[in-house]
């Protein structure tokens, strides 16, 4: 499984990457306006991002359009920001038909908002590169977030999408809207590639109180050691 940070605050993303497990950056107008970024701003903020975490990693940078020929215009001018961006295209019909589009330009779509099976195979058929489902959002209205993702996992793996892609690579699945380790832990069993997570989750999943309490015990044992 790869990690990706969900944020566009430039400091999480410096100190997730100096972490070295970082794969990735993804981001959404909500992100952007949480850090209080400008419209003017926008591109710059993602080359930022993009310089930070290197040409390998892919960073995610949405459209805010709502029809195919502008979200196509749209993604063509976040692609030119650097090579590592990919366009994040919500599930709707203009997104897929924009996708489309895009993939025979060879810019790479993530699909976001993606909440079932059915939008996730059209996402696949239409060309994306990524797809990401939504675990907490399910949560959120009483329903099964990772049921959800792991119907959506065994649907995408049933079949072979990479005559669909860009580049003729695998569709891979993100896993977003992530509100906890133990959602890293369960999609990681289900076998998501990719598991975007706020920093917080991240900081998280390195801990664990036996962790804590094992290195509290081997200070002490070691200061005997200095003093013997
Ligand atoms: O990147 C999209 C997704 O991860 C958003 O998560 O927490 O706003 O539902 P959340």
């Amino acid at each position: 499984m790869k990690f990706f940070l969900d944020t566009a605050d430039l400091n999480e993303i410096e100190e997730a990457a100096s972490w070295g497990a970082l794969a990735g950056v993804t981001t959404n107008p909500s992100l952007y306006a949480k850090i209080g970024g400008k419209l003017g701003d926008f591109h710059d903020h993602m080359k930022k991002i993009c310089e930070i975490v290197g040409p390998d990693c892919p960073v995610s940078a949405e459209s805010v359009a709502m029809t195919r020929d502008e979200i196509v215009a749209d993604g063509l001018k976040l692609a030119e920001i650097a090579p590592n961006i990919v366009v994040k295209v919500p599930t709707m019909v203009e997104g897929l038909a924009a996708t489309k589009e895009l993939a025979k330009h060879e810019v790479p779509v993530n699909m976001t908002l993606c909440f079932s099976v059915p939008q996730a195979l059209l996402a696949a058929r239409a060309g994306a590169r990524y797809i990401s489902p939504f675990i907490g959002r399910f949560d959120d209205i009483s329903d099964d977030g990772l049921a959800q993702v792991a119907n959506i996992i065994d649907a995408i793996n049933n079949y072979d999408f990479t005559d669909c892609t860009c580049k003729g690579e695998k569709v891979e699945i993100i896993a977003a809207s992530i509100r906890s380790a133990n959602h890293v832990t369960q999609c990681a069993l289900m076998g998501a590639d990719i598991a975007t997570v706020p920093f917080g989750v991240l900081k998280k999943m390195v801990q664990h109180p036996l962790t804590d309490r094992g290195l509290e015990s081997f200070m002490k044992d070691w200061e005997k050691v200095q003093n013997a």
